[in-house]
């Protein structure tokens, strides 16, 4: 890294702007990934705005899901916490802009039975979750859990968003 930012500093250097390499960059990700269109971004919690903000336009729908315990970055949408019946800011949230349970189901991570019922309403544009919980001590998938999350959400016509900040 110190050769390659010694090499580009005298042709200028800025993390604004792209470089030649923001071309090369996706083609190579599109060789290994086999996907064609690939989102620069700086953080994961960029990365999960646009995300969603894609998913909400491609469906149409509004609200999103997410698992109780998560931290997907500083997005009032997922910065919940699940409670019986409904969904609530989590406990050290500030600056809410807005009741997250407008736009956000929180969901048990786990629990499938639970997934089925937030997406009953055929509204929601994405189910955003980590493959394991690991911002809330480390809470693995059981057996069956992705696989199920995977069916239900194609069956509503939900988009998966899996934020593998973490888990790479
Ligand atoms: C799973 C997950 N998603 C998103 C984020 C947000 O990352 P960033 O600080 O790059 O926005 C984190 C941060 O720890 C994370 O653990």
């Amino acid at each position: 890294m110190v050769e390659r930012l010694a090499a580009q500093a005298p042709r200028g250097l800025t993390t604004m702007l792209p470089t030649e390499d923001a071309a090369a960059a996706p083609r190579g990700l599109a060789e290994r990934c086999g996907l064609p269109l690939w989102q620069f971004c700086l953080t994961a919690t960029d990365a999960n705005r646009f995300a969603i903000k894609l998913a909400r336009a491609a469906t149409g729908r509004r609200h999103i899901v997410v698992c109780d315990g998560c931290y997907h970055g500083s997005l009032d949408e997922t910065l919940i916490d699940y409670a019986p019946g409904t969904t609530v800011p989590a406990a050290d949230a500030i600056g809410m802009g807005q009741d997250p349970s407008l736009i956000t189901r929180a969901v048990p991570f786990n629990d499938l039975a639970a997934v089925e019922a937030a997406l009953a309403p055929g509204d929601v544009a994405c189910v955003l979750a980590e493959p394991a919980l690991t911002n809330f001590g480390m809470v693995l998938p059981r057996p069956g859990f992705h696989d199920g999350v995977r069916r239900l959400t194609r069956a509503a016509g939900t988009l998966l968003v899996i934020d593998e900040t973490h888990t790479i």
